[in-house]
């Protein structure tokens, strides 16, 4: 079969560049710890262990150290506010009620999707003391845009 050089010369690069973004993809979600929704974080029926809850909650487990239960629906999170104080590490363990949304706090690095049935969970620092936006990246429907919550990382002495 005859290929046009300039064709060869095209077809090597397209295959050079998609060789170079894969090798890219793996060594990052390798190095960032990056995965997909896996079967360890899936719910059984009977939800028994800690790692999930019917209820939203934000508790802290020591000094700097919190967790936070959050649900994703149409067209909220709950809670819709969570407050920590600088330099605290939260992880989030964030559930959907009814579709897939996404959980994105702005300026961060945490960025989730919050898919039915699946707790996903993510382990994140925040030292910037601020108010922090965080908004569904999925679209979910007519009330997507207004889909919102917020992260107040308050000054260490702001709670004494
Ligand atoms: Cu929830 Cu878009």
């Amino acid at each position: 079969m005859h290929v046009h050089p300039y064709e060869r010369t095209w077809i090597i690069i397209s295959v050079a560049l998609m060789m170079v973004f894969g090798v890219a993809i793996v060594i990052s979600s390798l190095s960032l710890g990056i995965e997909i929704p896996g079967l360890s974080a899936r719910l059984a029926p009977v939800v028994a262990d800690g790692l999930a809850s019917d209820e939203p909650w934000v508790r802290e487990l020591g000094p700097g150290r919190y967790e936070a239960n959050v649900f994703a629906q149409m067209w909220a999170f709950q809670p819709t506010e969570i407050r920590v104080p600088a330099g605290s590490t939260v992880t989030f363990y964030l559930h959907s009620r009814d579709l897939i949304h996404g959980y994105k706090i702005l300026d961060t690095n945490v960025n989730l999707m919050a898919v039915p049935g699946q707790v996903n969970k993510v382990t994140a620092t925040f030292d910037r003391p601020g108010e922090y936006l965080i908004v569904c990246t999925e679209y979910c429907g007519v009330g997507h845009q207004a889909m919102f919550g917020r992260l107040i990382v308050e000054e260490p002495n702001a709670l004494l």
